[in-house]
């Protein structure tokens, strides 16, 4: 058993942002009270060996829920896989990832899905659930066998990666799920808008003489989707959101009772397009970082609610890959293992978000729309969670990180404020930023 004494809980599911005594049990949340003595815990432990925390000055929320990982295996493993993935989840304060279907091959019939769920378990960190392709081979064409990779343990579809171009395949997407209660996920982009385009078109692009990739390849499918999510009363989530456009989309949309949420990259959150360098592809992203404007309105929309959830598009790829001219590298950013403390640094310590609402975007509202276990520490849930040390120093070594990924952006950079022990299940995971 655990008890974690004087620990700064921030729980919005119970609305808790207040120091409390936490006791963890047969790997659940036992109970969570003002304050508990000797007593009273020895009487819940029933004989039980106790572990004592001193929580003081730390925080404990429930483990973050990244729905948007690529974890590469099957079929990239140079790039990472699912035991590097998840292990690099719970040093990164994630205990439940949603594992993106463009694999190779990519995810899109039940005994993948099975397939992907069991190297989850056979891993042991943090909770593994598959996303299955929207359509067969991701070619945008022939709908998946939705109910038959529910069953699998599909979490939601998606064919992120790429856009499904054709309206009429993602109207029948939408209708179809409906049969599964999971939402589709949209990669916004348009194909033709988006062309062989590089960083998001603008001032910077011009400058650099890069092809520009406008901002409305996005909100031009941000707003088919709407529609199409309107029309059919589907569950429709939006991918990766990154212009100002998309929210304002995004906000009329949901004012009129369209069945939608949406997410944001941490990098969409704190970088813009003039912070990227021509020899220097770590921030070559799909979507591309948007203008300060952009960055200002997803801000904005995180903290009013029209974007219910941060995600982390972890997508990573190899340093040869990565090194390549600007034009020829990948698009991606690797960021399960430092996102939380990015968003911390850059975000919440100089007010721009509060961290129950980062708790509430990261953890809270992934668990609702996706239907998971998990986002809360109510008694009786699974003790999956975070103790985050505001304090606590590190530089961003590659030595220290777990991923096989190199391509961050915060290599050779101190963070102040990091997760310091992570559960899964009531199991100890992470200790002092090393994985067990
Ligand atoms: C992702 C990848 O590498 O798979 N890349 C990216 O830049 N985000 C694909 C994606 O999420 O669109
Ligand atoms: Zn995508």
């Amino acid at each position: 058993m655990w008890w974690l004494k004087e620990v700064a809980v921030i729980d919005p599911s119970q609305t808790i942002s207040s120091p409390c005594d936490v006791l963890i049990k047969d790997g659940k949340v036992l109970d969570i009270a003002s304050s508990l003595t000797e007593v009273d815990v020895s009487a819940k432990a029933q004989g039980e060996a106790v572990e004592t925390i001193e929580g003081k000055g730390k925080f404990l929320f429930p483990g973050l829920i990244d729905v948007h990982t690529h974890l590469r295996e099957p079929g990239q493993e140079e790039k990472e896989d699912i035991l590097s993935g998840s292990r690099a989840a719970v040093r990164g304060g994630f205990t439940t990832i949603l594992a993106m279907a463009n694999t190779q091959p990519v995810i899109d019939k039940r005994a993948l899905i099975e397939f992907v769920r069991l190297q989850g378990e056979r891993a042991g960190y943090a909770h593994v659930l598959p996303i299955g392709t929207v359509t067969k081979g991701m070619q945008g064409s022939e709908l998946v066998e939705m109910a038959d990779m529910k069953e699998g343990g599909a979490a939601a579809f998606s064919d992120d990666g790429k856009n499904i171009q054709n309206a009429e395949v993602m109207r029948l997407a939408l209708e179809y799920a409906k049969l599964t209660g999971l939402p589709i996920i949209s990669h916004c982009e348009d194909k033709d808008l988006a062309g062989d385009g590089l960083m998001r078109r603008g001032l910077a692009s011009g400058r650099m003489g890069l092809r520009g990739i406008p901002g409305s390849a996005e909100s031009v499918i941000v707003g088919r989707d709407l529609i199409l999510a309107e029309e059919t009363r589907g569950k429709l989530h939006l991918a990766h959101i990154s212009t100002a456009e998309s929210v304002d989309l995004i906000r009329k949309a949901k004012a009129r009772g369209v069945d939608v949420t949406a997410e944001v990259n941490p990098h969409h959150l704190i970088f813009c397009d003039e912070d990227i360098k021509l020899n220097d592809t770590v921030l070559k992203v799909n979507p591309p970082l948007g203008s300060k404007e952009d960055r200002e309105a997803l801000i904005e929309g995180l903290k009013d609610g029209t974007i219910d959830m941060i995600a982390t598009d972890h997508a990573p790829h190899t340093q040869a890959e990565k090194t390549r001219p600007f034009a020829e590298a990948p698009f991606g950013i690797a960021s399960l293992e430092t996102a939380l403390s990015a968003v911390w640094q850059h975000l919440v310590v100089p007010g721009r978000l509060s961290l129950d609402r980062v708790v509430e975007a990261w953890s809270v509202s992934p668990a609702k729309r996706f239907g998971l276990n998990g986002g809360t520490l109510k008694p009786g849930a699974p003790a999956d969670m975070v103790l985050f040390d505001p304090d606590y120093k590190e530089v961003i070594k590659p030595a220290n990180l777990v991923s096989k990924a190199r391509n961050t952006p915060f290599l050779g950079k101190s963070f102040q404020g990091l997760p310091v022990m992570v559960w899964v299940e009531g199991r100890l995971v992470q200790k002092d930023r090393m994985v067990l």
